[in-house]
């Protein structure tokens, strides 16, 4: 970790030529990998339209804004439900969705949840796992459908990918490449994925502060792009070539033990609660606030030393206790010299607003 000039952040650059363990190749079922978790939610939404009317499409209302903003350009019958995102065990209330012609889309938060699917006359569902690819939950989704943002855990540019799980009771197949979109010339994707291979390398090599800044710039071009682009475009061979390289790489177990370690270090605090589970592996070390200030306070502090968390999501309207969240990344590229300065930095801030 190059501290000093990239900080502890969560934009993933690379591997450094370490070589990870692998999880046994999972049983999927039929899988497509997507430039993005979005292109493979449309493509999904797609295609069980074109096999069978669907009704209205429900979306949790704590869900990422720009994936909400993106959905909404591309479909106009999307309405949000309610389930608490800060608790594992919490259930979503099947009696509201009262047409088995309306499609639901759920979200393992934080890749701690197992949904319960009910039995039965039921809407048409479909799971994402994007922050638990390679989760119980993912790999068990009794769902019709499951996708997730690749994007999110591997080192790799753009990826995404949906899947068929093989206890899905859908009588739809996955795959149709009537779905996709085409295009004259140059796939519009490769600038995309160069832009942002390109902002990776910057940071794996990066010496110095300017670089830094042409990384950071170059990354959020890249993204633009995505939140602007909204057809489904087919992933090139060489593509998928390079997403598949680490599609079985275990970075959970990282994760889980890097937690594992945190966890009792940390002081206790009134102002967050820890969203954990005591077997599953979370997306990284989540805090969740009551107050918006407050979560931003320890934003500024960690920022000002080098440690840059994600925010998720900042609009909302939740009714519980907690309604913010913190993301603080304790991935494979964190070792115990980075996750002691991390665990220090946090208490310090609780110590200094007892
Ligand atoms: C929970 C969740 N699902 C799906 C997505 C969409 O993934 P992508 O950005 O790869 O389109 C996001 C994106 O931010 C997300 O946070």
């Amino acid at each position: 970790m190059q501290k000093e000039i990239i900080g502890y952040g969560s934009f993933i650059e690379g591997t450094y030529g370490r070589k990870l363990p692998q999880v046994s190749t999972p049983n999927f079922g039929e899988t497509i990998l997507f430039y993005a978790g979005r292109y493979a939610l449309k493509y999904l939404i797609k295609r069980i339209q074109a096999a069978t009317p669907i009704g209205t499409i429900w979306m949790p209302q704590y869900y990422c804004p720009f994936v909400k903003e993106w959905m909404n350009h591309e479909f106009e019958s999307i309405k949000y439900y309610y389930v608490d995102p800060f608790d594992p065990e919490s259930k979503i209330d099947w009696t509201q969705f009262k047409s088995t012609k309306d499609l639901v889309m759920v979200n393992n938060y934080w890749g701690l949840k197992n949904t319960d699917i009910p039995e039965g006359d039921r809407p048409i569902i479909i799971e994402d796992h994007s922050h638990g690819w390679l989760s119980e939950g993912s790999l068990n989704s009794k769902a019709d459908f499951c996708f997730a943002s690749l994007r999110k855990t591997l080192p790799i540019p753009m990826g995404g990918i949906a899947w068929k799980p093989k206890a899905s009771k859908s009588d739809i197949s996955l795959n149709n490449s009537d779905i996709f979109d085409s295009y004259s010339g140059e796939n519009p994707m490769n600038e995309a994925w160069d832009t942002i291979i390109g902002s990776m390398e910057l940071k794996a090599t990066c010496t110095k502060n300017g670089q830094k800044e042409r990384y950071l710039e170059q990354y959020m071009n890249g993204e633009l792009m995505v939140r602007s682009i909204y057809e489904v475009y087919k992933v090139s061979a060489a593509h998928a070539a390079f997403i598949n390289q680490y599609i079985h790489t275990d970075f959970n177990s990282f994760k889980k033990k890097n937690v594992d370690y945190t966890y009792p270090k940390l002081k206790k605090s009134d102002t967050f609660k820890i969203v954990r589970h005591e077997t599953k592996a979370p997306f990284g070390l989540l805090l969740a606030f009551k107050s918006l200030d407050t979560l931003n306070e320890l934003k500024k502090h960690l920022v000002t030393n080098q440690i840059y968390p994600a925010l998720l999501w900042p609009t909302n309207d939740l009714t519980t206790e907690y309604t913010y969240l913190l993301n603080i990344h304790m991935d494979y590229r964190f070792d115990t010299t980075d996750l002691n300065y991390i665990i220090t930095t946090i208490n310090n801030w609780i110590t200094s607003n007892k």
